[in-house]
């Protein structure tokens, strides 16, 4: 999602990092798709603090679990006091993703989640709303794309949106910073 993501944000102008948040888990015992995750994103750097000072707009996918963001992500966001209380992570354009197992599985929950996490940044929240076809055809969620693991046609309906939404982003950032 986030290189679907990357593709359009960079077709829309945007100068745009790639990152990944750091993994503590042994997760190749338990999922082997996790071992497809870690070789595919092994040349993706991990995401510093600098990153989200630098950028103008912020895009963050999180996984579901137990219906909330992963720990990964959220120990990434427990690391940002000390920006927080400078002010150096006021006023971002924020917009966020996520994926879980099942159609009601938390996808929903999770994306606000993390919009909850930037309103004590006070960022600017960017949700995708119905502002495209493919809102409806990855399931409907206003909040953000989201994908389900188990939904046929999961991977086509699913690109659409995040590149829509990655795109919406960009111009909506472009158009407030002008
Ligand atoms: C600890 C844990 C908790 C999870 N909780 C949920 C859940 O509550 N609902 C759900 O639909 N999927 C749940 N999942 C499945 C993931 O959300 C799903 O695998 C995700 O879409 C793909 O991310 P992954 O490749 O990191 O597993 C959970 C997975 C793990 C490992």
């Amino acid at each position: 999602m986030a290189k679907w993501a990357k593709e359009a944000a960079e077709e829309a102008g945007a100068e745009v990092r790639l990152k990944k948040v750091e993994e503590y888990l042994d997760t190749t015992d338990a999922n082997p798709g996790w071992q497809k995750y870690l070789d595919e994103s092994k040349d993706v750097e991990v995401a510093e603090t600098d990153d989200l000072i630098w950028a103008d707009a912020l895009l963050f996918s999180s996984p579901v679990r137990f219906g909330n963001v992963a720990g990964q992500m959220k120990k990434f966001f427990d690391a940002q006091g000390g920006p927080w209380s400078e002010g150096k992570l006021a006023n971002k354009f924020v917009s966020a993703m996520s994926s879980a197992q099942n159609p009601n599985g938390g996808q929903e929950a999770v994306v606000k989640a993390i919009y909850t996490n930037v309103m004590h940044w006070g960022s600017i929240i960017v949700p995708i709303g119905y502002t495209d076809d493919s809102v409806y055809a990855q399931g409907g969620n206003p909040y953000g794309a989201s994908g389900t693991a188990t939904r046929e046609g999961f991977a086509n309906d699913l690109e659409a949106a995040v590149k829509h939404q990655a795109k919406r982003l960009v111009e909506i950032t472009s158009k407030s910073l002008d």
